[in-house]
């Protein structure tokens, strides 16, 4: 069909225009139009290439394909696809650098490009002519497969490259002839638990990590299900070219491929020498937690390209670059033992019993399994041997069973009949839940609570640790929180391992806490879901105890971050007169708090802050808190939304973002001061 110039021209012009803000959206993260605006120029182009049957296969409209494949097709990468030598200390990061430096016979020091390793897929692109002709896995390096039809579908990567204005273009249109680029394929954390987020709720089956989900969703055949998937990618290499020019300096590459338009990691650096290095690496270790995708460690390339060639490779490692690698946040290991413990309100959870493993830095020795469902989920038996994740400060789970010993052992996990503190019969709750039926005289919650009541974000007891508690109840001195008000020096010392002096400093501790706040009394008291973000919130709402208790649910709900659920729990709380009595004799025993001013009508309502860095003054849930407090959302990362981010010292990629969307950054005694006067 014959296309009226003027259509011609529309079409050029709708395919140009999406390009631009699809970049702006996907690769910047940087939008200037509205989504609908978008939606409507994508619907038109859409439109129009159905009536004259003109779509192009660099065309915006054409990312996902309709069919799935039957096979994937192989393919034969012409330069290999290498892999990386491995190191996990100073010293030998430090040995690489000598090998570097004796093999070039120099020892002046040298420029190095330090990136993170992404955890995710390494995959090549074939553009030609500036379009994206062929995508690859890396397979075993040298043979790979098509994953053409799944990487159209990342938004990030350009269907059609930008063309002459990088240094490196050359020819007219600067970008004839084959350009291959490299980099690694993955999900972010927040895509990875949007997923989860919408499996669980679909009742569908969730994913085990964000590199375990990008690696499926790059080998489907089908690209309508990889499109479901939101993939990234980061470039970081230039892999075969024909006639395309390309910068001597590694770090003038990333520069060079930005130009063209492909996503390259803003997290990179150049450094010199192997001392600029090991600082990269532990800065990089710093934000770990900080950044929204999964990394394993840095890579340290040298920058020149000139001298990377001439330092050559080994069998399968080149010789001028090194992983350095971070503490695993995954590993294996065999549950030993599956143990029922009782919880401060009695619900019954399965704790596992570990084969001890190092994982994300520290040793764990068992974990929470949260409760009978989860296990199910895991298909998990005693004997399995299982994937641990402990990735941050989270504590670690059981994400997977990989090596079921079903089959040759009968370790299959049952509750047992009879609560393991008291005896008492267990009982049912809800779907997945089971608790103890006897209530505070159980001796397990009633040391879970004492416990709770005297941690640190609570009561703050100096020196009454979990130990002493058991002991303590165990020896019948304390059957209640109200009863360690009356504890004397002279009980303390008949205990085990207590001498007068620390018995004294002990009774010293109590009587201290007694200055407490009301936020701090309001947590202690362990109402169900009340963390110290609601207890907060509670307090600054109503201004004092006696309004808390006289108000009912429905008022408790109007406060922000409170739902119904929570509002019921308080109020029933309040509503206990047990619980009431408790308190009177807790403000009997001389606990007090100072007054507290009642919030304004939430003066930061609508506003969303991020909290990034290290905050020196204050704990970052409590700041999370009082902004919560004053009406404001806290959001976990940047975008066009953000209002303001409080950036403490080490902030990294999310400062980095906010300063590119022109966000208002403010550091924490300004912070502190906008807490005070929020007005
Ligand atoms: S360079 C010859 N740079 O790590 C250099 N790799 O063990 C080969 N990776 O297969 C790769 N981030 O999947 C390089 N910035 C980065 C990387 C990176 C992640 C992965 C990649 C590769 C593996 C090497």
């Amino acid at each position: 069909m014959k296309i009226p110039e003027k259509i011609k021209q529309e079409l050029a012009e709708l395919r140009r225009s999406l390009d631009h803000h699809n970049r702006l959206y996907y690769t910047l993260d940087a939008p200037e139009i509205p989504d609908a605006d978008y939606d409507a120029m994508f619907d038109r182009l859409q439109s129009l290439e159905l009536q004259y049957d003109c779509a192009t296969p660099d065309s915006p409209t054409q990312r996902v394909g309709n069919e799935p494949l039957a096979h994937f097709d192989q393919v034969t990468h012409e330069q290999a696809m290498l892999s990386l030598g491995k190191v996990s200390n100073e010293k030998d990061l430090r040995d690489f650098e000598s090998r570097v430096m004796k093999r070039l016979g120099s020892d002046e020091a040298l420029e190095y490009s330090c990136e993170p390793k992404v955890d995710g897929v390494a995959v090549s692109l074939l553009y030609r002519d500036g379009i994206l002709e062929r995508a690859a896995t890396r397979g075993d390096g040298v043979t790979g497969e098509n994953i053409t039809h799944n990487v159209r579908t990342i938004n990030s990567v350009p269907l059609k490259l930008q063309s002459g204005s990088g240094k490196g273009g050359a020819g007219k249109d600067g970008l004839s002839g084959r350009l291959e680029v490299r980099g690694e394929i993955f999900l972010s954390k927040s895509g990875f638990m949007r997923l989860n987020e919408r499996a669980r709720s679909d009742g569908s089956k969730t994913f085990v990590n964000p590199r375990n989900t990008a690696a499926g969703a790059v080998r489907q055949l089908d690209p309508r299900k990889a499109a479901r998937i939101p993939l990234q990618m980061y470039c970081y290499s230039v892999g075969l070219t024909d006639s395309i020019k390309i910068p001597s300096q590694l770090s003038e590459v990333f520069s060079f491929l930005e130009t063209l338009g492909l996503p390259v990691n803003p997290e990179r650096s150049t450094r010199k020498g192997i001392e600029g290095c090991l600082e990269y690496c532990m800065d990089l270790l710093d934000k770990r937690n900080d950044l929204d995708y999964e990394i394993d460690g840095a890579v340290i390339k040298v920058n020149d390209l000139q001298t990377q060639q001439s330092l050559g490779q080994n069998a399968r490692t080149p010789r001028w670059a090194m992983a350095y690698k971070f503490p695993a946040e995954e590993k294996s290991t065999r549950v030993l033992d599956v143990e029922f413990q009782v919880g401060r309100t009695g619900t019954i959870t399965p704790v596992a019993r570990l084969d001890p493993v190092f994982v994300g830095g520290v040793t764990v020795s068992n974990t929470t399994l949260h409760n009978m469902d989860e296990i199910e989920r895991l298909g998990l038996r005693i004997g399995d041997t299982v994937i641990v994740r402990r990735a941050g400060d989270v504590i670690p789970k059981v994400v997977k069973v990989i090596n079921s010993a079903a089959n040759k052992k009968p370790g299959k996990i049952r509750v047992p009949a009879k609560c393991p503190a008291c005896g008492s019969p267990v009982e049912k709750e809800g779907e997945v839940l089971y608790k103890c039926s006897a209530g505070i005289i159980c001796p397990a919650q009633k040391k879970e609570s004492i416990k709770h009541f005297a941690s640190r974000s609570a009561m703050d007891i100096e020196g009454l640790g979990d130990k002493l508690v058991e002991q303590l109840v165990d020896e019948e001195l304390i059957s209640g929180v109200d009863d360690i008000f009356g504890l004397q020096v002279a009980d303390l010392i008949e205990l085990e391992r207590m001498g007068p002096k620390s018995a004294e400093n002990l009774v010293a501790a109590i009587d201290k806490s007694k200055a407490t706040t009301l936020p701090r009394f309001l947590y202690a008291l362990g109402i169900r879901e009340v963390g110290e973000a609601t207890a907060l919130g509670l307090a600054t709402h109503y201004g004092d105890l006696q309004a808390i208790i006289d108000a009912d649910a429905e008022t408790h709900a109007e406060i922000a971050d409170i739902g119904p659920i929570v509002a019921q729990h308080i109020a029933t709380f309040f509503g206990n007169k047990d619980n009431r009595a408790l308190i009177r004799k807790l403000r009997d025993h001389g606990i007090h708090w100072p007054a507290i001013e009642k919030a304004e009508a939430s003066p930061l309502e609508g506003q969303t802050f991020v909290l990034t860095g290290t905050l020196e003054e204050m704990p970052r849930n409590e700041a999370k808190a009082r902004l919560l407090a004053l009406g404001a959302k806290v959001a976990g990362s940047v975008s066009k939304n953000t209002n303001v981010v409080v950036a403490g010292p080490g902030a990294g990629s999310k400062r980095t973002k906010a300063e590119e969307l022109g966000i208002k950054i403010i550091d924490e005694a300004e912070f502190l001061a906008l807490l005070e006067s929020p007005n």
